[in-house]
């Protein structure tokens, strides 16, 4: 036999050759795009440490969402930037049926756009400390008073229109408390995308800005998001969200934690997603502005690696762009 009897090369001689090999492509209905909404008419706002993003009023978001739909994007992922007058200590805004999410919901469902509407379960763009939950006496959060508000704010999210409620809080139980308070009220088609292994990582930076609630926020959320060092603790994370009725399960961030969603998907046959966090975002759109490399072929590069670990979806604030390009 002659040496060598296998050529890998053999199978990368040319272009046409590659792509009958490629074992994964990015498509647009890969995504979800991560929205910012602010209050007022036809506004933008720029975020500083979100080079290219910004937060849009209603009717822009309405525009934002025909778009995304028309590039064959399946859903929109909602974030608020709750005016200051509206945060408090008890987050009660979170439950305003007309607060600023449901009037999102609503205006894009009524709209007619054909595209699935994701709401952000939390506390942190409603409290006045930043927290994703209810302070307790300690100055810690307190999980079972918080999952109730959560079950509820999901349950006004859901009424106003939200196919897929998205806890990004960490709270234990939540996934149960949501899913029995939206069987309790008929809501039998709203789906829930558990935020299931989120880190407490470095990268929301740009997010906290987004939704303005990093200068408030006292401390870390430690407390309740995962230590960055952990990766079997997600399997238990994931299996919890799951048997307490998860339709889809997300690893945050993505980027760092390729190892974690490759974990999933191998032990779990439910639908994964991943989050490329904003400061994710950052480290691809710095990195090309100070010359490191070729933006889109960094931003390509990036995202197929999601679907490499084993993705079944992406969210992403490139998602449009990317949509646009496939
Ligand atoms: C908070 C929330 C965060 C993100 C999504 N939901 C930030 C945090 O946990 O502090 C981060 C998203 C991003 O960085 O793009 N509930």
């Amino acid at each position: 036999m002659s040496y060598p009897a296998t050529r890998m090369r053999r199978r990368r001689q040319a272009p046409w050759m590659r792509e009958m090999l490629r074992e994964h492509r990015l498509h647009p209905s890969d995504f979800i795009w991560p929205l910012f909404l602010c209050e007022g008419k036809n506004e933008t706002q720029a975020i500083g440490s979100l080079r290219g993003v910004s937060r849009f009023s209603i009717d822009l978001i309405v525009e934002r969402a025909r778009e995304a739909a028309a590039a064959g994007i399946p859903a929109i992922a909602l974030f608020p930037n709750t005016a200051d007058k509206d945060r408090s200590e008890t987050a009660a805004e979170a439950l305003n049926p007309d607060n600023l999410i449901c009037r999102a919901v609503r205006s894009v469902k009524e709209a007619g756009v054909e595209i699935g509407v994701m709401t952000d379960v939390a506390l942190d763009p409603y409290t006045s400390h930043g927290h994703d939950g209810l302070l307790a006496e300690d100055g810690s959060v307190d999980n079972d008073a918080t999952v109730e508000i959560l079950a509820r704010q999901a349950l006004v999210q859901a009424e106003a229109g939200a196919d897929i409620v998205a806890p990004s809080d960490m709270m234990d139980g939540r996934i149960g408390a949501i899913r029995d308070t939206l069987e309790d009220a008929g809501r039998h088609n709203t789906a829930i995308m558990a935020y299931a292994a989120k880190y407490a990582s470095s990268l929301y930076g740009p997010f906290r800005e987004a939704v303005g609630s990093g200068d408030r926020l006292k401390g870390d959320k430690r407390g309740y998001q995962m230590d960055p060092a952990n990766g079997r603790e997600a399997l238990e994370e994931v299996e919890l969200d799951l048997a307490e009725g998860a339709d889809f399960v997300m690893v945050k961030p993505g980027m760092l934690y390729l190892d974690v969603i490759a974990r999933v998907a191998d032990q779990f046959d439910a639908p994964l997603f991943a989050y490329m966090t904003s400061g994710e975002y950052a480290m691809v759109e710095e990195a090309a502005a100070a010359g490191a490399g070729d933006r889109d072929k960094m931003l390509m590069e990036a995202l197929t690696a999601f679907k490499r670990a084993g993705c079944t979806g992406i969210l992403s604030y490139h998602a449009l762009e990317v949509a646009h390009s496939l």
